[in-house]
């Protein structure tokens, strides 16, 4: 067989490195990959990124199916043109990707189907959305409404940073057009947790729960990024969690988009807010797989991942049964100087240890050329270990993130350590 991933990523690197384990795979293309993926030789990089020519490519080089890593192609509805072509191809298409292209739409959605989520206005007008924040107080939280590479969220603890967010977005217009709209919406308390699931139209299957650390610096602090680093399982998400997650947000998202004429496909991550009443809301939908959280899910995911997307695809998700391995994975991500801002390109990096059965190494900003590994964008590398105890597996993960370097190189030291606040995880294994 031979499949198509679009994207870039330490994501889209994790789900070809799965993807490769099946020997019915022969080889898997990745538009446009990265330093990682082009020096594997089941793997090649195609430089294409406009949607019709990626849809050409796939005709002539039979592609069994593809998978989208990324939004943007989402949103631009490159799912709607694949199928036009006859193509397989694994996501939602544009009108169900605006669930996260729109959070004006998620929330509207999500209020329309009773599917808790923090209280919440939308405003185009700069005066009204002022006027909103001095009635309803700091911490307030201002979103643009489109896509804006996830920088398009400020979680303002004062009244000056939320009036600011909105003159920046609104008046400042810095998003242009993804931030012409801002919803401003009420200050979410607790422990935020990745639900991601397959959905193929009618059946959902949930994946291994994971948290990322948005934060740039240790305890949380300082800016929000992408994901500095991940880990799988969530010890938040209990079972009793995770079976009300299925029945209150998930369910109800599939069929809420099916009563409103949208037939849901593709990965479907519902963002969580947890607080310590026991409360689940939804912070935000993503229309696919989180990065790093596909890192560390990819890594304990057992079995032939391309058979589940054939389901996931012909609509028979409800016939597959997944099977994960029972230790923990985590997650560091190495992310490149100056990074969230503007990353420095260029920077050399040190040779990487090859695989064990406990460490993986995933790219995500590098780029190969000339015999040489080097820093392409903001997030570098993502060092995954694995062990019995996320202790065990954050040792894994560290013995290999301190062999590699690179100038500017910034990292967190202190992955996993909410997760180690859980007792069960920390001392007794899952
Ligand atoms: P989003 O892209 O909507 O998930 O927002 C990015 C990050 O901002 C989330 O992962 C949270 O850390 C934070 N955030 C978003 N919405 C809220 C909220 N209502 N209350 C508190 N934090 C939030
Ligand atoms: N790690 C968060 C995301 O992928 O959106």
């Amino acid at each position: 067989m031979k499949i198509l991933i679009i994207g870039s990523g330490g994501r889209e690197h994790a789900l070809a490195w799965k993807l490769l384990q099946s020997s019915r795979i022969e080889l898997v293309y990745i538009a446009p990959g990265n330093g990682g993926t082009a020096t594997n030789q089941r793997l090649r990089n195609v430089l294409i990124s406009d949607p019709k020519m990626l849809a050409e490519f796939a005709l002539q080089e039979n592609i069994d199916f593809t998978i989208v890593g990324p939004e943007g192609p989402l949103e631009a509805g490159i799912v709607n043109l694949f199928r036009a072509h006859g193509l397989k191809i694994f996501g939602p298409s544009k009108e169900a990707a605006q669930l996260e292209s729109s959070k004006d739409f998620a929330k509207r959605f999500m209020k329309r189907h009773q599917i808790p989520t923090a209280d919440y206005e939308t405003f185009s007008e700069v005066k009204k959305a002022h006027k909103y924040i001095d009635t309803k107080g700091a911490p307030i939280v201002v979103k643009a409404d489109g896509l804006a590479a996830g920088k398009g969220v400020v979680v303002a603890m004062s009244l000056e940073e939320a009036h600011a967010a909105v003159d920046m977005m609104l008046a400042d217009n810095k998003f242009g057009d993804a931030g012409a709209r801002v919803v401003i919406e009420e200050f979410l308390q607790g422990e935020e947790a990745s639900f991601i699931v397959m959905v193929d139209g009618d059946h959902v299957l949930p994946l291994a729960s994971s948290q990322d650390h948005k934060r740039l610096f240790d305890k949380d602090r300082g800016p929000n990024t992408g994901g500095m680093g991940a880990y799988s399982p969530a010890p938040i998400i209990t079972p009793e969690i995770h079976a009300r997650v299925m029945r209150e947000i998930i369910m109800p998202t599939v069929h809420g988009m099916h009563a409103d004429g949208i037939r849901y496909t593709g990965f479907l991550y519902a963002g969580l807010m947890i607080n310590s009443q026991g409360n689940i809301k939804t912070l935000e939908f993503n229309c696919r797989m989180g990065d790093p959280e596909t890192q560390v899910i990819m890594a304990r995911l057992k079995g032939d991942f391309s058979k589940v997307v054939e389901h996931a695809i012909s609509g028979t998700l409800n016939q597959v049964e997944l099977d994960w391995d029972d230790r923990y994975a985590l997650g560091v991500v190495l992310a490149a100087h100056g990074y969230p801002d503007i990353p420095r390109r260029g920077d050399l990096i040190t040779k990487i240890p090859p695989e064990t059965i406990n460490c993986i190494t995933f790219h995500s900003g590098t780029e190969y050329a000339d015999g040489k590994l080097s820093v392409a964008s903001g997030r570098v590398l993502c060092i995954v270990g694995l062990g019995k105890t996320i202790k065990g597996a954050q040792s894994a993960a560290y013995a290999t993130v301190n062999q590699i370097n690179f100038d500017g190189i910034q990292y967190r030291r202190d992955i996993g350590y909410r997760a180690m606040a859980h007792k069960s995880s920390s001392e007794q294994g899952k």
